[in-house]
C-alpha cells in the first residue's frame, strides 16, 4: 500500500507512523505531507528517510490511502481532491463526521458498514471513540437511555502548541499560549470553541457522534475539561439503561468486547489511568459500580491514549479493515520509496 499521512509533522502524525509500523500495515511507500513550511523536511519511518511533500504533490502521487490529521479546513479543502483521484481518505478531523453521506467508523463497532463506495471515511473524535467502545456491548444488552459524561482531557489533543505551552510553564519560560489560561496546575472547562447553546464543540461532538455511531435515541450530556496530563483522556461516565443489569455480567460483557481491557479491582487499587494507558492501543475501563441514587444506572471510568485509539490506532485499524475486506484497489504497483 502507498500511504500518505497528511499532518505528518504533527502530534497525531508522529503516532500514526509508529502505529502503522507496530501494526505491520503493509506499506510499499510512505508519503509524509504537511504545510509548505515543512516541505523538504525528513521523517524517519523505520530507518527510511521520507521527505515531506506538499498537498498538491501528494494528490498527484495518487496514494492508495491518505490519512488526514491536519485540521478541519485542510480536510475540507483537500480530502475531495484525493478522493476524486481514487485515493481513499481516512479523516481524523471533525470536517466530515456529521455529514450524512460519510461514515463515522470505529472498526469494532460498525466496521461492517464500509463499502467500496466510501472514499472519505471519518474517524470519530478521540473522546467519542473511547466512550462508544465502552458503551457498545452494554447498549446491545441493556439498551442505553442516557449518558452523563465528564472528561479529563490530555493536552496532547490540542497539538504541539499545547505541549509547548505546558513545557514552557513548567520551566517558567514565557511563550505562545495554546489556551486562554495557564494549563499547568489547572483544569480548564473549555475544550474547543463554545457554541450558541453554551456547550463547547467538544461536548457537542461527544453528543452527536455517539448518537450517529450507536443509536440516535441515546441522550448524552457532556462536560469536557482540559487537564495538564499527557498520556490520555479519562472519562467519568454515568449510564442509565432501559433494562436491569447485573454487575458481574457488565464486567464480562466489557471483558469480551474487542478493543476494551478491563482494569477493575479496588482491592488491589487497580483502575485505569492516563499514565497506564499511554502508548497502548486499547480502551481501559474500571471503577465499575452501581449508581445507588437511581435504578438501572451504572458508573464507570474510561481511559485511553487519545493519540492512539482516539486517533492514529483507530485510523490505521480502518485502513486495515479496508484492506482485509478487499475494498482498496491498488492505484499503482510501484514500490518506490519516497526519500
Ligand atoms: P506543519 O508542521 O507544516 O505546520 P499539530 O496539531 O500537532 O500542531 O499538527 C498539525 C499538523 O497539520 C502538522 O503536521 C501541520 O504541518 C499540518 N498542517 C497544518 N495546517 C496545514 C495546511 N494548511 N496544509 C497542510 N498541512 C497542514
Amino acid at each position: 500500500m502507498r500511504v500518505a499521512v497528511v499532518g505528518a509533522t504533527g502530534m497525531v502524525g508522529g503516532i500514526m507512523f509508529k502505529v502503522l509500523r507496530e501494526l505491520n500495515f503493509p506499506i510499499t511507500e510512505i508519503i509524509p505531507v504537511a504545510s509548505e513550511r515543512s516541505v523538504g523536511k525528513t521523517i524517519d519511518f523505520g530507518g527510511i528517510e521520507a521527505k515531506v511533500v506538499g498537498l498538491q504533490t501528494a494528490v498527484d502521487m495518487v496514494p492508495d490511502i491518505a490519512i488526514f490529521s491536519a485540521g478541519g479546513q485542510t480536510s475540507l479543502d483537500w480530502a475531495p481532491k484525493f478522493a476524486e483521484k481514487g485515493t481513499v481518505v481516512i479523516d481524523n478531523s471533525s470536517a466530515w463526521r456529521m455529514d450524512p453521506t460519510k461514515k463515522l467508523i470505529v472498526p469494532e463497532i460498525n466496521g461492517d458498514l464500509l463499502t467500496a463506495d466510501d472514499k472519505i471515511i471519518a474517524n470519530p473524535n478521540c473522546s467519542t471513540i473511547q466512550l462508544v467502545l465502552a458503551l457498545k456491548p452494554l447498549h446491545d444488552k441493556y439498551k442505553v437511555k442516557r449518558v452523563i459524561v465528564s472528561t479529563y482531557q490530555s493536552i496532547t489533543g490540542t497539538g504541539m502548541k499545547a505541549m509547548t505551552q505546558l513545557t514552557n510553564e513548567r520551566n517558567s519560560v514565557s511563550g505562545e499560549m495554546a489556551y486562554h489560561y495557564t494549563i499547568d496546575q489547572n483544569c480548564i472547562p473549555h475544550c474547543d470553541d463554545f457554541t450558541e447553546n453554551g456547550y463547547t464543540k467538544e461536548e457537542m461532538k461527544l453528543t452527536n457522534e455517539t448518537k450517529k455511531i450507536l443509536d440516535p435515541s441515546i441522550n448524552v450530556t457532556a462536560t469536557a475539561v482540559r487537564v495538564p496530563v499527557m498520556g490520555g483522556h479519562s472519562e467519568a461516565v454515568n449510564v442509565e439503561f432501559e433494562n436491569e443489569f447485573d454487575l458481574s455480567e457488565v464486567r464480562s460483557l466489557l471483558h469480551n468486547q474487542a478493543g476494551i481491557t478491563l482494569k477493575d479491582d479496588p482491592t488491589t487499587n487497580s483502575y485505569p489511568m492516563p499514565l497506564y494507558a499511554e502508548g497502548k492501543n486499547d480502551v481501559f475501563v474500571g471503577r465499575i459500580r452501581r449508581d445507588e441514587s437511581q435504578p438501572n444506572t451504572l458508573n464507570m471510568w474510561v481511559v485511553a491514549d487519545n493519540l492512539r485509539k482516539g486517533a492514529a490506532t483507530n485510523a490505521v485499524q480502518i485502513a486495515q479493515l479496508l484492506l482485509d475486506k478487499g475494498l482498496l484497489v491498488h492505484s499503482s504497483t510501484s514500490s518506490v520509496t519516497n526519500s
